[in-house]
């Protein structure tokens, strides 16, 4: 009943916003148009990038800036200080598997404070140091798992009514299979994403980017980072966090995200070298795959479902995806010659799976460079065929999600590169 009125919800979607663009979406590959991808090994003076020396001096850091003077917005380096404070410990969490603890992490400047409440959970088998998954939640933690000792954060409170099932302990554990993911011993990091950006029309005051010296003169600026920018750069503190926790394995920090989420990790994979391993799930438009495709959700339609997600810049390119001097192979290539997963739903059309596949595929000669293995092939696999080189990609049955299976993919694509 829940899957059916969520597809009805979905449909209903796309046939609004295809409305309220003037525009059809296409689920039709032969009406794929013809597209040329910008050159990956090209700098922008023409010169034929042929080693990873000049990769990482000519042409990753032209890409880093084309993503951020055109799509993401500018992230900002000014520092934001920060102090931490152990709300609760549990030992005993899991029927003992795991050590949960509750963090507020309180980010301070000009004036102003933002509370941020991380959920980190380690597991207790592990005697090594311990490979950490960071990702941000929906719907706060408290929806990752049914205990009532988890915390609600502030900005949860600020952007979610009372009545709003939101609140309910455990709705989004389908997506937190926190017994497979400790008991193949990795710990996680999670979040909700509204405490660094909440993610409603209006609310910009009270997000991480408030906090910044130049907040209100960068508002006009067509770069001024946005909602996704924000979401990267607040990954990015989770880190700094982790840092300061003896049982990380600190060069064993892992990125995922989900969807709008999955945007945001690649985006911050490709800024931030301590992710050393990033995973997209469903990640669609702005995030993996290729706008030049325009199969399914276009860049003028995410920006019109959320206006503040991305840089003003990117709104140029609605309906001239042709015209885009970067496409997303270029976003995941920053990330080599890291490992860099890619997922699919068979039935998440809008996301367009195979250009999250190609995307992937077209980012391999980067990790060529490095030696790395990439995608052998143009083609996406078959259903539940998940490929685990240096670039890995699945697709599975079933619609938009993060669930079990998934999960088992990438704890066997970490397991590949992290032990
Ligand atoms: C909408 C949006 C997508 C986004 C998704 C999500 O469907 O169109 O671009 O990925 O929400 O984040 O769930």
């Amino acid at each position: 009943m829940k899957i059916l009125i969520v597809i009805q919800t979905f449909i209903l979607s796309i046939f609004i916003f295809s409305m309220a663009n003037g525009q059809v979406i296409n689920y039709d590959e032969s009406k794929v148009p013809d597209y040329t991808l910008p050159e990956l090994l090209k700098s922008n003076s023409g010169q034929q990038i042929s080693n990873k020396k000049q990769w990482e001096t000519i042409r990753r850091p032209e890409i880093l800036d084309l993503y951020s003077s055109e799509m993401y917005g500018k992230t900002s380096n000014e520092h934001i200080p920060v102090t931490y404070e152990l709300l609760s410990e549990n030992k005993d969490f899991l029927n003992g598997k795991a050590t949960m603890r509750q963090v507020k992490m309180s980010f301070s400047k000009n004036g102003k404070t933002l509370n941020t409440l991380l959920l980190l959970i380690l597991p207790n088998h592990v005697k090594k140091k311990i490979p950490v998954i960071v990702g941000y939640n929906f719907k706060g933690n408290h929806s990752t798992i049914a205990d009532s000792s988890i915390l609600y954060s502030d900005n949860f409170k600020l952007v979610r009514k009372p009545s709003h099932n939101d609140w309910i302990r455990g709705i989004q554990s389908n997506r937190w299979d926190y017994e497979q993911i400790i008991g193949r011993g990795y710990g996680i990091a999670t979040m909700c994403y509204h405490d660094m950006f909440p993610d409603e029309e209006g609310f910009k005051n009270q997000s991480a980017a408030a906090l910044f010296s130049d907040y209100e003169e960068r508002q006009s600026q067509e770069d001024n980072w946005e909602a996704i920018g924000v979401w990267a750069w607040g990954s990015s503190r989770i880190v700094d966090y982790l840092e300061t926790i003896k049982e990380v394995d600190q060069s064993k920090i892992a990125l995922l995200g989900h969807s709008r989420q999955g945007k945001a990790a690649l985006w911050a994979g490709a800024q931030d070298l301590r992710f050393s391993l990033v995973i997209s799930n469903n990640s669609g438009e702005g995030g993996a795959a290729l706008a030049k495709r325009k199969f399914g959700e276009t860049i003028a339609v995410v920006s019109s479902i959320k206006p503040f997600w991305f840089a003003k810049s990117l709104n140029k390119y609605h309906n001239k995806e042709e015209e885009m001097p970067f496409d997303q192979h270029m976003l995941i290539a920053l990330i080599a010659p890291r490992p860099v997963y890619v997922a699919s739903a068979e039935e998440d059309l809008w996301a367009d799976p195979k250009g999250e596949y190609q995307s992937a595929y077209f980012a391999s000669p980067v990790y060529q460079l490095y030696r790395k293995k990439g995608l052998m092939n143009e083609s996406p696999p078959g259903i539940h065929q998940p490929i685990y080189n240096d670039i890995g990609y699945h697709i599975r049955a079933g619609i938009h999600d993060v669930n079990s299976y998934d999960w088992y993919c990438y704890l066997n694509f970490a397991d590949k590169h992290f032990k």
